[in-house]
């Protein structure tokens, strides 16, 4: 299978795949966070392991079923022929091409021909945007790794889980990509007219994608927001540090979210102490910032901390999140 991981946590990535299938072999890196891996015991057991239990690190994963000098005239019916028995008719696909490295071809000129010949051979729907089934296309240079999965079984519904969104003219913070990814990711479902409150708020990207999703917001940050935030009824900005505003009495909250730039494990004690303040059927998600060195222990010990006020629903390291990983929470029912 091909592998793929932001390369700044290649380490943590590999130590996941080893941990979950011992017997796992990385064959060739074909770029730095992208690698060529031996499957012993095939795709299928660990992708459904992986479907049930995402792992943080790993971003996507697709199989390899053939390998193959591309050429445009040729490979396209081939292929079809070769992969089409696999393909179940009734379910819709999509091709997803990446190429790495000099690779003369673009994906789209991998994409049209190789559907039209699927379609063509197979009679399968094409669905470039809600696709079941994916072909997954790896470009090194002139060779391509081809491989048929479910998209469930990949981790991503996104050519190696590059999630990229359409940048809005009222667009606050770059920032504002890793709520909507975490939204997407961890199927969160906003309550109508839910209250939510956004720690470590300023420039205030966050908050303007919850007003948006018709939450009532209450941004808390001793930092000034972005002034067209200011103008939203909706909207208020507490100009004080999440501390402080917990020393004042919180009101109650159906989400908490937490952007703050802080020790990822002071960040979980605070949401520990915010814990009272959510719904029961409240939720809660944050980024955990993470250092250089000892980010194992970190992310071990900041989960250890919320442990006692809450259930890890996800965890993930997000194509927007940087030096960072998303953490999505509900409230313990026994807490
Ligand atoms: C990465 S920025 C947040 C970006 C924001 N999510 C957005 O979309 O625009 C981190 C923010 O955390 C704030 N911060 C750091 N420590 C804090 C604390 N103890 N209480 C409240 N805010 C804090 C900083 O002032 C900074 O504005």
């Amino acid at each position: 299978m091909i592998l793929t991981a932001d390369p700044h946590f290649s380490d943590m990535a590999l130590e996941e795949l080893r941990q979950d299938c011992p017997t796992a072999q990385v064959r060739q890196t074909l770029e730095p966070g992208l690698w060529l891996i031996d499957l012993p015991d095939g795709f299928f057991a660990l992708a459904e392991q992986w479907r049930r239990q995402p792992p943080i690190f790993v971003r996507h994963i697709c199989p390899v079923m053939l390998t193959l000098a591309w050429d445009t005239a040729v490979s396209p019916p081939h292929i079809a022929a070769e992969l089409g028995d696999l393909f179940d008719p009734a379910l819709p696909f999509s091709v997803q091409t990446r190429t790495v490295g000099d690779t003369a071809v673009k994906p789209f000129d991998i994409n049209k021909p190789l559907s039209e010949a699927i379609q063509q051979a197979t009679g399968t729907p094409l669905d470039v945007r809600q696709p079941v089934q994916i072909l997954s296309v790896v470009m090194h240079g002139r060779t391509a790794h081809i491989g048929l999965s479910l998209a469930a079984h990949n981790l991503s519904d996104w050519a190696g889980g590059m999630r990229r969104f359409a940048r809005e003219k009222e667009q606050i913070s770059r920032a504002e990509f890793k709520l909507l990814e975490a939204i997407e990711v961890f199927e969160i479902a906003l309550p109508a007219y839910g209250r939510a409150l956004d720690l470590g708020a300023a420039p205030g990207g966050w908050t303007r994608v919850l007003h948006k999703r018709e939450q009532y917001v209450t941004a808390v940050d001793p930092a000034n927001l972005h002034p067209s935030l200011y103008r939203i009824r909706t909207i208020r900005h507490k100009r004080m540090t999440a501390e402080e505003y917990l020393a004042e009495g919180p009101d109650t909250y159906d989400l908490i979210v937490n952007d703050m730039r802080q020790d990822a494990r002071d960040s979980a004690r605070l949401m520990v102490d915010f814990a009272p303040y959510l719904y029961r059927h409240g939720t809660a998600l944050m980024t955990f910032k993470l250092p250089e060195n000892g980010r194992a222990n970190v992310i071990d010990h900041a989960f250890n901390i919320l442990s006692q006020s809450y259930a890890i629903a996800g965890a993930r390291q997000l194509f927007h999140n940087r030096s960072e990983i998303t953490v999505y929470l509900n409230v313990k029912r026994d807490a």
